[in-house]
């Protein structure tokens, strides 16, 4: 059952004491998706430990495997992807449905894009409202014919395109700093004659590139002053691989300001990805005096991963710089929760993003934090939040998620240390990304009413 059937599931967590123990959060979601579509592309068999089974990555494998992949997952959680290899994918034979996913759909859409298929795109209600003009206009140019449906002035799903054979190597520098689009043109250069480069002049998160390396394609990353310059080799083959997904920082952060905020926690989150291009939010919190140790720090399948533990902390508020915002991109919204605890003023800028997120996550978050008695000042670009010092923050109110996992997730967490009540009008979104969340909070000492 995905999030969009069935009735809503109203979610309400409190903490009756600090919170305790060892936990680990799910595979990282970006590494999961990138997973399967490679291997989907690999000739052999790749196999994948520590994969997200949530529902975005499911619907990656289901539309891997409506295009010619065998995926299957053994009792013992590893999967196994039998790759068509490059250039071997098939028409599917229905529409895609992407369900909430993005990540699915913009790199996806790449993939189609140099194949001699025609593939349709659909979603729910959230995905259908995001833009797709940023991944049409580049895959139009390497020769992809693309129909999306025009709304509020932006291209958007249920969208077909047929891809071009052979397709037309790409030298774009992207316009908006976003992984999305930089792989989506990657991975359209994997079945196009030459080399398609992507030039960013904003870092973003480097999962394709150390994948696309680590499968065996010719790749070149050069640092250059108008940025990162990302040369692929195209016509590539693909060498199936063996992965184990390190645990996904974006998950982590939920349980990590979880236990910031709640007076006298001490938990350890084991197995964490700690790329430098996803990890910003640990060096904010840090700075805002949070008490986070990264122990064990290793390599797993060319990720650096850590565990780390957190321990409830005075935290301050501070200027969040905004240049390090593609490191923490997902983890906006759990940051304006901990900005509501902390002494004194934080202010985020340089966040248009995430206007076209799952949701905008920063009216959203605006409206539910003001509903709960917090004090903030929506920006265009970002917001300021006024924090309480430490004291439980007001509460006493239902937030709408709006089919939105990371604002689900972030109220739960607001909820508790928080005065009165604070209720999420429905939590299934939280399945997209984060089945676990819920009993990871109890298995930490939270209590779940609904
Ligand atoms: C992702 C990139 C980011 C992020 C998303 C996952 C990825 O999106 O928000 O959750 O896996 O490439 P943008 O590329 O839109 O910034």
């Amino acid at each position: 059952m995905s999030h969009a059937d069935g009735n809503p599931a109203p979610l309400c967590l409190a903490a009756t004491g600090p919170l305790t123990g060892d936990v680990t959060v799910p595979g990282d979601k970006s590494i999961s998706h990138r997973s399967l579509m490679l291997g989907a592309l690999a000739v052999g068999e790749t196999r994948i430990t520590g994969l997200l089974e949530g529902e975005d990555v499911l619907a990656t494998a289901a539309a891997m495997r409506a295009m010619g992949a065998q995926i299957s997952r053994s009792d013992n959680g590893e999967w196994r992807v039998s790759g068509v290899g490059v250039g071997g994918l098939l028409q599917p034979q229905t529409a895609l449905d992407m369900g909430n996913s993005g990540t699915s759909t913009r790199l996806l859409m790449g993939l189609v894009a140099s194949h001699p298929i025609t593939a349709t795109f659909i979603g729910d209600a959230s995905l259908s409202g995001r833009p797709m003009g940023r991944v049409i206009t580049p895959l139009s140019l390497m020769g992809a014919t693309i129909a999306a449906t025009p709304g509020a002035g932006r291209q958007t799903l249920p969208l077909t395109l047929t891809g071009a054979c052979p397709a037309i190597p790409l030298r774009y520098t992207l316009p908006v700093a976003s992984a999305q689009v930089k792989s989506a043109i990657l991975l359209a250069g994997l079945n196009t004659p030459g080399e398609t480069v992507v030039i960013e002049p904003i870092p973003t998160r480097d999962h394709s590139e150390r994948m696309l390396a680590g499968f065996g394609a010719a790749l070149s990353v050069v640092q250059a002053p108008e940025g990162r310059i990302i040369t692929l080799r195209g016509e590539a083959e693909l060498k199936p691989q063996t992965i184990d997904v390190p645990g996904d920082p974006s998950s982590a952060a939920f349980p990590m300001v979880a236990a910031l905020i709640v007076p006298g926690s001490d938990i350890t989150i084991r197995n964490v990805g700690i790329n430098p291009t996803r990890a910003g939010l640990i060096s904010v919190l840090q700075a805002m005096g949070g008490d986070i140790r990264l122990l064990n720090e290793r390599t797993v399948g060319g990720e650096p991963v850590a565990d780390l533990q957190v321990r409830h902390s005075a935290l301050t508020g501070i200027e969040v710089p905004p240049d390090g915002a593609p490191s923490m991109i997902d983890e906006y919204p759990i940051l304006f929760v901990a900005a509501a605890f902390a002494q004194g003023r934080t202010t985020m800028r340089g966040l248009e993003e995430l206007r076209v997120k799952e949701s905008d996550r920063i009216a959203v978050m605006a409206q539910g934090l003001t509903a709960c008695g917090v004090s903030c000042e929506e920006l265009e670009d970002g917001l300021i939040v006024e924090g309480c010092a430490g004291d439980p923050i007001p509460g006493g109110a239902t937030i709408a998620a709006r089919l939105d996992h990371r604002i689900a997730m972030s109220f739960a967490v607001l909820g508790l240390n928080a005065a009165r009540r604070v209720t999420v009008d429905d939590a299934r979104p939280i399945a997209t990304s984060f089945p676990t969340f819920v009993p990871m909070m109890r298995q930490l000492g939270a209590t779940a009413r609904n």
